[in-house]
């Protein structure tokens, strides 16, 4: 069975990993991409999709450019983690093409709103654009046929303490977005950064020709996150083509908007004493995780060459 997606995203060299397992894997369809400022600004993320979109083949995927600010704070970014272009050593051709003459906003609301119940959200970046769209449109959250993000923890934070870095880059688009009256699926820290790109991983993309060589490795040698860096955003994706590589929590999740020292926390009640408003990912199957993305990694490696 295939599920539809459009990817929210900031690439970013995990969201580029993301794009490219999304279009690689079989079970996923990528309708969409729309892009945000975050891990760089928006030029970069718009300019990173379309690279990475026609790198991995998938030319015909609409990218639609949305939010060049948080809603209520200023820009800041992650190229310290990501580097100046945000594809950290990855050099890939410019486009040809360029994004859709929609915002990213409007694009959501038209694509979604045409098959009510069949595409699923997936959101890798900080949540302005989604926060955006439901306040828009509210029927938006009835229209998804599931909402995935890669954000938040129900620990401890990697941009601060408390706070992990889509969340406290927008924190009030995320409150919005928890708050908006969907179950929001939930690939936070707590599994990610269990999903790491190990030496014997990196020996195996060497092996995957030219998505290996000029994507996977030299991005991911400048990707200043951990020694052995996490693919976060890939796991929002692996959760959707196969749910079951993560075991997950019903939970009340409130993001923090105001604390000096937590703002952007995603404070995870286990046990709440109203309706959860989040599928929290508690338990990751690593091995089979890695097996499955670099099986999909392996045939998308065979259609380039
Ligand atoms: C998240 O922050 C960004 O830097 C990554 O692309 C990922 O989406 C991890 O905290
Ligand atoms: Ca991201």
């Amino acid at each position: 069975m295939t599920t539809t997606i459009v990817l929210d995203c900031d690439p970013g060299i995990d969201d580029a990993l993301a794009i490219a397992f999304a279009h690689g894997h079989p079970g996923v369809e990528l309708a969409g991409i729309t892009t945000v400022a975050g891990n760089v600004g928006l030029a970069r993320t718009t300019r990173n999709a379309l690279s990475v979109a026609d790198f991995v083949g998938a030319t015909t995927v609409p990218v639609a450019a949305g939010c060049a600010t948080p809603l209520l704070r200023p820009a800041l970014d992650a190229s310290s983690v990501h580097g100046e272009t945000g594809l950290g050593g990855a050099v890939l051709p410019d486009s040809a093409r360029g994004p859709e003459g929609e915002h990213a906003v409007d694009f959501l609301i038209r694509t979604l709103g045409a098959a009510p119940g069949e595409i699923t959200l997936v959101a890798t970046g900080p949540l302005t654009n989604i926060a955006m769209a439901v306040r828009r449109e509210p029927r938006l959250t009835e229209w998804a046929r599931d909402f995935v993000i890669m954000g938040g923890s129900a620990g401890r934070g990697n941009m601060t303490p408390a706070a992990e870095y889509n969340i406290w880059a927008d924190p009030e688009a995320a409150a919005i977005v928890f708050d908006a009256g969907w179950t929001v699926r939930m690939i936070g820290l707590d599994v990610t950064l269990r999903a790491l790109a190990t030496p014997p991983i990196r020996e195996r993309m060497g092996t995957l020709g030219r998505l290996g060589a000029t994507l996977l490795l030299p991005s991911l040698a400048e990707y200043h996150d951990l020694p052995d860096p996490a693919v976060h955003d890939v796991c929002a994706v692996v959760s959707v083509a196969v749910p079951e590589v993560f075991g997950y929590t019903a939970a009340s999740v409130a993001v923090e908007t105001t604390g000096r020292l937590t703002s952007g926390m995603t404070v995870t009640e286990f046990n709440p004493a109203t309706l959860p408003n989040a599928s929290v990912a508690t338990d990751i199957d690593v091995n089979r995780f890695w097996d499955m993305v670099l099986r999909t990694y392996q045939a998308l490696a065979d259609t380039l060459g």
